[in-house]
Formats: C-alpha cells, structure tokens, sequence
C-alpha cells in the first residue's frame, strides 16, 4: 500500500481489520522486519507496518539532515490521519521504540497502548554518539555493507547465529540494501534523540515493554528499569532472543503480544 503522506511517499503492509495496531521497525530495517507477524498473527487486529522514511520504499524526502525521531512520528501520525485512524496501539523494536515514545510525546491522543521492545529511555550516551558518528562515516565512504559489520555481530542471540543462519543472512541482504544516505540520517537522528527518562512517569497508556533475554544493546535491566517507571506498565522477557526477538523467537514474541492486547481489550 502506498500514500502522499507528510510530503513523501510512504509504502507500508497491512493485515487484519479491527483495532489497529502500529508496527515500527528498527534501524536499519524496513516493515520485511515484521513479517512473522504480519504473517502470524491474528487477523482480528488491522496490523499496519510502514517503511519509515528512507527505508524500504519510502521516500526519504529532501534535504540531508537527520531522521530526528520526531520527524518520524510526525510521519506516522500522518499516516494514521491519511488512513482515518484516530488511536493505535503503537509497537516499536529498538529504534521504533524511540519512535513510539516521540509519538508519545508528541502526538499522545494517537497512542492507545504501547509496546517498547528491546528500546532505551535514555538520550545517547556521549561514547554512543562517537560511535554512531564514525560509523555513518564509513557507511558513507564504503558503503552500506560497513553496517552489517558494525551493527549485526550484536543484534541477535547466539543461538540465534548457530541455528538460524537463513535469518543471519537475511538480515545482512537488507542492511545492505539500505542507501548509505539514509543510514547516515538515521543514525545522526539516533545519536539526536531526547531522553525519554522523564516522560515514563507520564506515559498514561498501558505499556507492555518486551525484550529478549539475551539483547546486549538495550537489555533485560535497562527493559525493567522502563517498565518500573511506567505507571501502566509491565515487561515481558522472550527466552533465546537478543536484540529482534519478533524474527529470533516468532511464537513467544507474538504469543506476549496478542495476551497484552487481549488484556487491554
Ligand atoms: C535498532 O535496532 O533500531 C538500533 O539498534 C537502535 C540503536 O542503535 O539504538
């Protein structure tokens, strides 16, 4: 499916019809992200997954700089005006989960309930942003195959790497198939993002926050501490996954999702 929206053109997949649920991928990922999902899960949820601006076939706009978070939850709030949707049940992984808490602050009667997988609260560290600045550095000099060397060592389980090399080779195709441009604005807005610390206490949606047990980058502590701080808020942890627990582990991630909305049904 494919719309004007916010100025870009923005594809995005759908299944289902009912309540709707929003599906933000991470970087450097596009909506192929959530196809165990889109795939799996039952039809009676309208499940919506875009490719955020740059990424899979949307458009990445003009101008070149940084895909601030806000930018893109100003994206996805047009995009669920476009499709006459007033609320939805926002889940983001990763960078999505920053997404989802920009959309949140910004756009908070759109948000009907939120899942926060494998995400952080805080802004970037100063050690984050160094690193995120050299690496958009090489993508831009070499390529985008410097993402799958710097990114995907640490995004999935070790179980995951022994026993799913189909997924590792996979995920490698879709790094880098990502346009160096569009990296390098990715991660400049995720070096950007505000941190989300103060906002948890005011997040006034149930929030389901999921991670895998085995993520190095935003793990099971940092996972607890956000569902702590969130009033409404519960956490999830999915056996033998790291980072992408909904492509690492299908069934678990997709049973924890569907018991949460049922629960808030
Ligand atoms: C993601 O998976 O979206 C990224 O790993 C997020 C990040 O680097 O902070």
């Amino acid at each position: 499916m494919q719309a004007v929206v916010n100025g870009i053109r923005m594809h995005w997949q759908e299944a289902g019809r009912g309540e709707p649920v929003l599906l933000v991928h991470g970087f450097p990922f596009d909506s192929s992200l959530w196809e165990p999902q889109l795939e799996r899960l039952p039809r009676r949820w309208r499940w919506l997954a875009p490719d955020l601006r740059g990424f899979g076939r949307t458009e990445g706009g003009v101008g070149g700089g940084p895909y601030g978070m806000e930018l893109f939850a100003e994206d996805l709030a047009a995009l669920l005006e476009e499709l006459g949707v007033t609320r939805a049940v926002v889940c983001g992984v990763s960078m999505g989960g920053y997404i989802a808490m920009a959309m949140v602050r910004s756009y908070p009667e759109r948000v009907r309930a939120l899942v926060l997988c494998d995400t952080k609260a805080g802004a970037e560290t100063e050690q984050g942003k160094k690193g995120r600045a050299e690496l958009a550095e090489r993508v831009l000099a070499e390529g985008s195959s410097a993402l799958v060397a710097g990114l995907l060592p640490r995004l999935l389980a070790e179980r995951t790497r022994r026993e799913q090399p189909e997924l590792v080779q996979w995920l490698s195709g879709v790094m880098e198939s990502v346009s160096p441009q569009t990296a390098a604005r990715g991660l400049a807005g995720m070096a950007a993002r505000a941190d989300s610390t103060e906002l948890l206490s005011r997040i006034a949606v149930p929030t389901l926050v999921l991670v895998g047990a085995e993520d190095v980058i935003s793990g099971v502590a940092e996972a607890e501490g956000m569902a702590g701080g969130i009033p409404d808020g519960r956490i999830m942890v999915i056996p033998a996954a790291g980072h992408l627990p909904n492509l690492e582990q299908p069934p678990a991630f997709n049973r924890a999702l569907v018991q949460f909305l049922e629960a808030i049904d």
